[in-house]
């Protein structure tokens, strides 16, 4: 069984567990806390956050007998999609955060099944047709691994989803990776006051650490659609500013500001990109 490389539930708890209020105010009403997908100039977050989900679902058979396991499954608007899609879908999502694991399980979260797991601890006598796992992966290696140790570390997770999908199921993974940045660049505020213990991968890194488990189907790199949804985020974190500076205090506000602020100007320059993968099981 895989361990841990990269962040655990306290330093993903330091980040997630800020508030849902919070995220309520600046993200969309799904609250998809990853890149949309912009198809063109006039769409708003929702829409694109949709999008982004039929660009994975519409590669996958959500029919297919044995379900769907959302990992990093945040909020759970991935998992309500596929219910909209298929209603009845067995589902499964786990997260590392208490508050998104509240949110998924009540009323308004639409009752998910889901649970406060680490991807590490997946149980081996469940098997699903498909993964989905958005914007997760960033979170499975800590800054000071090795190039090899960052591979390992990916592998032992794509051996987990190997080992918990049905032959020929489906991953569906987005992730943030280096462009021309390196790890080491990393700027220290967002090591210590944003991401804990979190690395961005290396595009090689993930092509390495599929070997032999997983064939590629379909990728795109989407950095500009991560500069707009920072865009959209930032706007609405603005527009807010005095609600969330009364409600969550101004040292708060100006991290995640500055955090965005950041994270946008690295997709406007390409340090950064965001992959889009389906990848079959071998
Ligand atoms: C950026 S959020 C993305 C949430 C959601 N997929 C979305 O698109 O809005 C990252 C998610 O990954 C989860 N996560 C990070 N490391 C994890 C781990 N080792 N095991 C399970 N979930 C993890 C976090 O708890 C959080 O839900």
């Amino acid at each position: 069984m895989a361990t841990n490389q990269g962040a655990n539930a306290e330093a993903i708890q330091f980040h997630y567990d800020t508030s849902n209020d919070f995220f309520s105010l600046w993200l969309d009403d799904g609250m998809f806390y990853s890149c949309a997908r912009w198809l063109d100039g006039d769409e708003t977050l929702s829409r694109a956050q949709f999008n982004k989900l039929a660009w994975y679902y519409d590669r996958m058979d959500l029919a297919a007998g044995s379900g769907l396991l959302d990992i990093g499954c945040g909020w759970g608007g991935a998992l309500r999609e596929a219910i909209a899609r298929q209603p009845g879908i067995d589902h499964q999502g786990i997260t590392l955060s208490k508050e998104q694991l509240q949110h998924c399980q009540s009323d308004a979260g639409g009752n998910l099944n889901a649970a406060l797991l680490d991807w590490c601890d997946l149980p081996a006598d469940k098997t699903y047709s498909n993964i989905i796992s958005v914007e997760a992966f960033e979170a499975f290696a800590k800054p000071d691994l090795s190039k090899q140790q960052r591979i390992d570390a990916y592998r032992g997770f794509f051996e987990t989803c190997h080992r918990v999908l049905a032959p020929g199921g489906k991953l569906g993974l987005q992730t943030i990776y280096l462009e021309t940045a390196r790890s080491t660049d990393t700027p220290e505020f967002l090591q210590k006051h944003i991401f804990p213990d979190s690395a961005l991968p290396e595009l090689s890194d993930v092509f390495s650490a599929i070997e032999g488990l997983f064939s590629l189907q379909d990728a795109e790199n989407a950095a500009y659609d991560y500069y707009r949804t920072c865009r959209a985020w930032q706007k609405n974190m603005r527009r807010r500013k005095a609600e969330i500076v009364d409600r969550f205090g101004v040292e708060l506000y100006d991290r995640f500001h500055t955090y965005i602020a950041m994270s946008l100007i690295g997709f406007h320059q390409k340090t950064a990109g965001l992959l889009r993968l389906m990848l079959t099981r071998v």
